[in-house]
């Protein structure tokens, strides 16, 4: 069972870093109403989105690459009474189902960080309405991590997992083709694991079958505390942030000024004259 196959199997719902209250406390950064429209790109097993949908009563889509995770999601949203407002479909971020310029904010908890980041926001740019924003809470690395360190960081959450310096986020983001890119709530990791799990206890999705997985699955335990471990005597390298873009208004077309249609007229009127003659063989 790689990483995400875990989290899922579990039904772990902010397998992020920071949980839920980095979550609540993103929130006010990013600015929702209740007209618009949001996608959760990589939304778990919904517990973000559903929270959005009931405190925020705009629309919104969650997708997953998971289908384990999105049948979670669609049960959370219907016992939360939400499935009016928040939808979920299997999808990749690599290639979102959406045509161009739909959202007003795309956001993500915990998945560029894992994948090729620049082509991941290309396409949230794309699906974005221009000046539409993008919310990307991610981990963040505040020193340069040691090899040794690297290796087991990626047996932990899998091969290609890469947080970022906190400006190489932005600047990722800048090459994607998002303006006035900023980072909010920057912070290190703490070692509050008992908040974290107090949180996680408090999800119904989480807890209804665990004790039953645990006995059908016991190495799974080992395996979750290898994770807590590694995270919680390396803490010192990591931070997690929120990183925000806009997408940019399109280019106006020129004016259309005198010299303009002047250009055009006799342009195009050359143009037929040159076909006439060709036409008429001088
Ligand atoms: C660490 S979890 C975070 C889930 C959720 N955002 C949260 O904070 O709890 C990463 C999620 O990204 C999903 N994922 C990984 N690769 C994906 C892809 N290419 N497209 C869509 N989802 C993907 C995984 O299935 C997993 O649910």
């Amino acid at each position: 069972m790689n990483y995400f196959e875990l989290i899922a199997w579990l039904g772990v719902g902010s397998s992020h870093p920071g949980g839920f209250p980095a979550t609540k406390q993103n929130l006010e950064a990013m600015e929702i109403k209740p007209g618009e429209y949001v996608l959760d790109a990589g939304c778990g097993s919904g517990l973000t989105a559903c929270h959005i949908a009931k405190t925020i009563g705009c629309k919104i889509i969650g997708i997953d690459i998971s289908p384990l995770m999105v049948e979670k999601a669609r049960k959370r949203a219907e016992r939360e009474g939400v499935s009016h407002l928040v939808k979920f479909e299997v999808a990749d971020v690599y290639r979102l189902p959406f045509e161009d310029n739909l959202f007003d904010l795309v956001m993500a908890e915990s998945i560029t960080v894992f994948l090729d980041k620049v082509k991941v926001y290309r396409e949230f740019c794309r699906v974005l309405k221009p000046e539409g924003r993008v919310a990307d809470l991610e981990m963040a690395l505040l020193k340069e991590l040691p090899p040794h360190l690297k290796t087991q960081m990626e047996t932990c959450f899998g091969s290609g997992t890469n947080p970022l310096p906190f400006e190489e986020w932005l600047k990722t983001l800048t090459e994607a083709g998002f303006e006035d890119v900023t980072a909010k709530n920057p912070q290190p990791m703490r070692n509050n694991g008992n908040l974290l799990l107090g949180e996680l206890k408090k999800d119904w999705l989480l807890i209804k079958d665990l004790p039953q997985k645990i006995r059908y699955q016991p190495g799974l335990v080992n395996r979750l505390q290898r994770n807590a471990n590694f995270m919680k005597y390396n803490r010192s390298f990591f931070g997690f942030g929120l990183f925000l873009g806009r997408k940019p208004k399109p280019t106006p077309l020129p004016p259309k000024t005198f010299s303009y249609w002047l250009r055009k007229t006799f342009l195009g009127y050359y143009s037929s004259l040159k076909e006439l003659r060709k036409y008429l063989g001088y």
